[in-house]
């Protein structure tokens, strides 16, 4: 299979698989998920995402199904299913299940787990030495008393709008402030900052989702011996950066070398951040023998 499905349980392909219009993943996005990657073919960090998966379903009062062996084993086994050598991206979603078309959560039915796992899309070689764009968005991340940033849910309208603002633009993420007017992450991944050697980024408080990536670049920043800490920072400071990164699953450590078509520094990806992406891959590899 080019792409394989698990839903509940049972696997498809992209054809066969489904899940039922009443869903409250589908009516409300009633859900949480997990975006992971595989490196030499073992998903990377598996248990800080299956942490983060349980911390967000606990948020929307969501019990998961199944114990962290069951996920791992139901992950693997969709994993076998899709043909052809290379590294995998895979995806596990969490939704409240198919009931009656209302918010209540007495007599809500088993939640819906799903595993889709495809092959894994580097970012091209060209991408990595160039940088990326991105735009300030006019969308702010999450306020926390509303869809708190720290869900990692499947209702991603939000992301969405100011993702269709980036790409109308022709840029490839959104830089969102939150509701204090500080930066706080973009659309689809964490967000850096290079000033003076050391690599910023906005604290979990600033209403953040905390990435599983971000979180392992600080280990890297110390096994590199560059400082990685949090810091509030103001949409003012992208000005005088000397570099800027964002981090995802996904897409690692990746320079952003422009904002708003201007350039950061002399708009080619910084040492800092060459540095980091390259300890980051090391290390990934690293953690994924044994
Ligand atoms: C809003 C947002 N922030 C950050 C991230 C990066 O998280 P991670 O490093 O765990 O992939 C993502 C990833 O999807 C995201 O959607």
């Amino acid at each position: 299979m080019q792409i394989a499905i698990d839903v509940n349980g049972r696997l498809g392909d992209a054809e066969s698989a489904s899940v039922p219009v009443l869903d409250r993943g589908f009516l409300f996005g009633e859900g949480v998920y997990e975006t992971l990657r595989t490196y030499n073919q073992r998903p990377f960090l598996l248990d800080r995402h299956l942490a983060r998966l349980r911390a967000s379903a606990e948020r929307i009062a969501l019990e998961p199904p199944l114990d962290d062996p069951t996920f791992t084993a139901r992950i693997l086994a969709t994993m076998q299913a899709v043909d052809g050598p290379g590294e995998r991206s895979i995806r596990l979603l969490l939704t409240r299940g198919a009931g009656e078309l209302g918010y209540g959560l007495a007599n809500c039915p088993p939640p819906t787990v799903v595993v889709i796992v495809r092959p894994h899309a580097e970012t091209p070689a060209g991408v990595v030495a160039t940088g990326i764009g991105i735009v300030q968005s006019s969308v702010l991340r999450n306020h926390p008393q509303s869809l708190h940033p720290r869900i990692k849910s499947n209702n991603l309208l939000n992301n969405a709008l100011a993702m269709q603002e980036a790409l109308r633009a022709g840029a490839a993420e959104a830089l969102m402030c939150n509701h204090r007017g500080e930066l706080a992450e973009c659309a689809q991944s964490n967000f850096f900052l290079v000033r003076d050697g050391a690599a910023l980024t906005p604290p979990v408080e600033a209403g953040i989702l905390e990435g599983v990536t971000r979180n392992f670049v600080f280990e890297v920043g110390a096994s590199a011996g560059i400082p990685v800490r949090e810091e509030t920072l103001l949409p003012a400071d992208l000005a005088t950066a000397d570099e800027l990164f964002v981090t995802s699953t996904t897409r690692e450590v990746l320079a952003v070398t422009r904002v708003d078509r201007r350039p950061v520094g002399d708009g080619r990806p910084g040492p800092v951040t060459r540095a980091l992406s390259e300890a980051f891959r090391r290390l990934a590899r690293q953690r994924c023998t044994s």
